[in-house]
């Protein structure tokens, strides 16, 4: 078996970052500007100490300057456990604002080789990302679109006001399009128009305009993180029992800090369990063809000094019936009103593997990844992607020239097969009906309702992109 061994000095930083949850909790506006500054921070600590050893400011110049961000090797954000310091142990999100207008977004296509950032200086720079899943994570793609849209609104701000509405619906529409199965970009994008719609109606200037729709933006960023941080608490809860002996996770694609910002959904609680020193170690599927949990996945958990084991996908059945799987945590990219939840393909096999070891199967999903709207996962739209995907490994082809293929990115798992879904309202069960619109209705209650869709003449919610883009 292999995987590192827990390290003191990252669990320090843990203990640190459940500090922060703590204190974030108790603040909701006022705080996104230290949420993004502290995130800004954290990604110069590690960009900026490797560039440094790089010699001086040649990758920073690059990153402001250039059509690509700044780049270093990402073994070096791994901190070496023997030098026993306190070098920063990981990137907070996959993104960061370098100046107002421009974000960096970490190219994740690229990991775990090098740490590459690409810069988002248009709304069409956010939607292209999202399309390449140069960033991917239903909540991260939903918070980057917020994000790019917003400076689409700042770009557009002397515009004549009827431009300036066709360039923003524009950039909504292709946002909102670029990736059709993860509710959160939909999402996102309705509840930054709407702030638009309002301070139009309200006769804002172009600059206040702007201004509302990145305040917008900025709250989604803040309160995905504050509802994150509050899930892997409930998560915590719901663990089985396992004594004194260490907790066999089991986890699909990647639901940590790169997907969703900051604390992750899954491996959120993952890291919530390892935070509260219950010995816990993963089993990784690797999540064929593109690979999140081999490239991502064992990343994170590394720079965490969580215990954990890659396997192929197909390992996992054996795994349950061997009893080495205590329980099964996946993330998800759209929670039908009835519980039926697409996830990265895949996850319904485990499911289904689950039922017949009786292995607790847990969703873990905020609720802006529950789309009430869609009744049931019959009615979510799968993305298809390349045929490149499974053809090659990384860039290496691995089939006959013209072979046949079907790549769909994710699959549903009907309700019954799950044994709760984790939310920041707390641990749902069955009959996920009412237990997701009482959660909904809790968070509302919670937070103030969320801006509701307008008509602004491109996808809503539910209303997904085209199958088959890729
Ligand atoms: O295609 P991806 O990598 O965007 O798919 C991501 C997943 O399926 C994740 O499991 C899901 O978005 C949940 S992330 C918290």
């Amino acid at each position: 078996m292999s995987g590192s061994p827990p390290d003191p000095s990252r669990r320090r930083f843990f203990r640190q970052f459940a500090g922060e949850i703590a204190a974030s909790a108790a603040q909701v506006v006022g705080a996104v500007a230290e949420v993004r500054d502290r995130s800004a921070a954290e990604a110069q600590a590690i960009l900026g100490t490797v560039d440094s050893a790089m010699g001086g400011t040649g990758a920073r110049t690059r990153a402001t300057s250039g059509s690509r961000g700044t780049s270093v090797p990402a073994s070096k954000a791994v901190p070496d456990p023997a030098a026993g310091t306190e070098a920063p142990t990981g990137f907070r999100t996959p993104f960061r604002f370098d100046a107002d207008d421009v974000l960096f977004v970490i190219d994740q296509r690229e990991l775990p080789d090098v740490l590459v950032e690409i810069p988002v200086r248009h709304a069409h720079d956010g939607a292209r990302v999202i399309r390449d899943m140069a960033v991917r994570g239903a909540p991260a793609i939903g918070q980057v679109a917020a994000l790019s849209l917003a400076i689409g609104g700042w770009l557009a701000r002397n515009a004549p006001p009827r431009s300036r509405d066709a360039i923003i619906k524009a950039a909504a529409k292709s946002l909102a399009g670029a990736r059709p199965t993860a509710v959160n970009l939909g999402w996102a994008v309705d509840r930054v128009m709407a702030a638009y719609q309002a301070a139009e109606a309200a006769d804002a200037t172009g600059v206040e305009i702007a201004a509302a729709m990145r305040a917008e933006a900025d709250r989604i960023v803040f309160e995905a993180n504050d509802d994150h941080g509050r899930l892997a608490e409930h998560g915590l809860h719901a663990l089985p029992d396992t004594g004194p002996r260490e907790l066999n996770v089991l986890t699909h694609c990647n639901t940590g800090p790169l997907a969703c910002g900051q604390f992750g959904t899954a491996l959120g609680v993952v890291q919530a369990a390892h935070h509260a020193e219950r010995p816990i170690h993963v089993w990784v599927d690797e999540t064929r063809p593109y690979l999140q949990g081999a490239r991502l996945t064992a990343w994170e958990l590394a720079q965490a000094g969580v215990r954990h084991t890659l396997i192929p996908d197909v390992a996992a059945g054996s795994l349950m019936a061997a009893g080495k799987v205590d329980a099964i945590l996946v993330g998800a990219d759209r929670v039908a009103a009835n519980g039926d939840t697409a996830n990265k393909v895949g996850t319904y096999p485990l499911a289904v593997l689950a039922a017949r070891h009786g292995v607790p199967f847990y969703v873990c999903a905020p609720i802006s990844s529950v789309d009430l709207q869609t009744p049931d996962g019959a009615a979510i739209t799968i993305e298809e992607r390349a045929a490149r995907e499974v053809t090659e490994v990384r860039g290496r082809k691995i089939a006959p020239p013209g072979t046949a293929v079907w790549n769909p990115a994710f699959d549903v798992t009907p309700a019954e097969l799950i044994s709760g879904i984790v939310t920041e309202e707390g641990v749902l069960r069955a009959p996920f009906g009412p237990a997701l619109a009482a959660a909904a209705a809790a968070r509302e209650a919670r937070r103030g309702p969320v801006p509701s869709p307008v008509d602004w003449g491109g996808p809503v919610v539910s209303a997904a992109a085209e199958p088959g883009r890729a």
